[in-house]
């Protein structure tokens, strides 16, 4: 692909394991990029409170890169990723920048807040820089402060989701903008990996899958609750964390509240601090995208990303059948 820097080319798959809060830590971070996909983690997961350390989980990510790339040359792992969420409330966000900086974290992706600063620092180190954003606006924005390039969070997608089609979306954006585009939404099997790409992305940002592998940092409910749900069983709303989002409607009657009838929150209760009563609702109410129904399984993610990958392959050979009557002009 030749619109993408080095960090994100030639990885066995178009292919993010996305950013989760609590759950992507250094096991999951570093099976997927072991598997051969950038993994990537929210700075905020390391809880200095709980005793985890930024600094501590960016060391032991790279040891442990660094001896599988010793031992397999000939199947490197791909880079990390490191999420940074760019909001008010986050307190921890200058140091974080700076941890990082100096780690020199190849790939960042941001969220919430598109900040010139964070794309130098990241820049300083060495690094590219992805922003999230749900709408064309944003989009915009992100690119004219600098960042290297998008994620496109569309309908459907697990957590702090947008309210666009993919297909909207991703046209909007590739009609000014030529540079790395992941899509981010729903994604969770090789055949929409691989429609991801003929819409326009460069690639996929894969998450809610994800939860449901034996290195997510998840109860054992909540990945089974993964494997056994599928679209119908997601509500989408903004009352957990200010903002809307994609949760899974069995945690929610679990909770004992009805996710068919669910109120309206006010988007200033949005916390991402240390403290945050946030985090308790994250930790009860599960977050979960409309992908699921592709996941049936908890599994290693090597298993994981070997059935995308069979997927990927043999949705190119059916597409290629289907498209044979269609003649390639000019
Ligand atoms: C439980 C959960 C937690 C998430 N936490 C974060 C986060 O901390 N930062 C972030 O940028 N995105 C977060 N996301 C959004 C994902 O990075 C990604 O956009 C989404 O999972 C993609 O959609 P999918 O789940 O349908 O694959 C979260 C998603 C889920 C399901």
């Amino acid at each position: 692909m030749p619109n993408l820097p080095d960090a994100l080319s030639g990885l066995r798959l178009p292919m993010i394991g996305s950013p989760l809060f609590i759950i992507s830590r250094p096991e999951l971070v570093i099976a997927q990029c072991k598997a051969g996909i950038v993994g990537c983690f929210p700075a905020l997961n390391a809880r200095e409170k709980d005793g985890q350390s930024l600094e501590a989980w960016l060391v032991q990510i790279k040891e442990a890169l660094d001896r599988h790339n010793q031992a397999n040359p000939d199947k490197p792992a791909a880079p990390y990723a490191v999420n940074q969420i760019v909001h008010r409330s986050n307190t921890r966000l200058e140091r974080d920048v700076e941890i990082c900086m100096q780690h020199e974290v190849p790939v960042w992706v941001t969220s919430l807040g598109a900040r010139p600063e964070v794309y130098d620092a990241a820049h300083a180190g060495g690094g590219v820089v992805l922003h999230d954003i749900i709408n064309n606006k944003f989009a915009h924005k992100a690119i004219d402060k600098g960042a290297d390039g998008l994620v496109a969070v569309a309908a459907g997608a697990g957590g702090h989701a947008g309210a666009l089609s993919p297909m909207a979306l991703i046209q909007e954006i590739r009609s000014w903008y030529d540079g790395p585009l992941y899509l981010s939404g729903a994604i969770a099997k090789g055949d929409s990996l691989l429609a991801a790409l003929a819409m326009g992305a460069d690639g996929g940002y894969m998450g809610s899958a994800f939860i449901a592998t034996h290195e997510a940092n998840a109860v054992d409910g909540y990945k089974r609750m993964i494997a056994e749900h599928a679209a119908d069983d997601i509500v989408y709303t903004n009352l957990f964390t200010g903002v809307l989002g994609n949760y899974l409607k069995p945690s929610i009657t679990a909770a004992g509240m009805d996710p068919d009838d669910l109120e309206e929150s006010d988007p200033t209760a949005m916390n991402f601090g240390d403290e945050g009563e946030k985090t308790k609702s994250w930790k009860d109410i599960w977050g979960a995208g409309q992908g699921i129904g592709a996941v049936t399984d908890v599994v290693s993610v090597e298993e994981l990303v070997n059935r995308v990958e069979r997927e990927f392959n043999n949705a190119r050979k059916r597409l290629n059948q289907q498209l044979l009557p269609f003649e390639l002009k000019g």
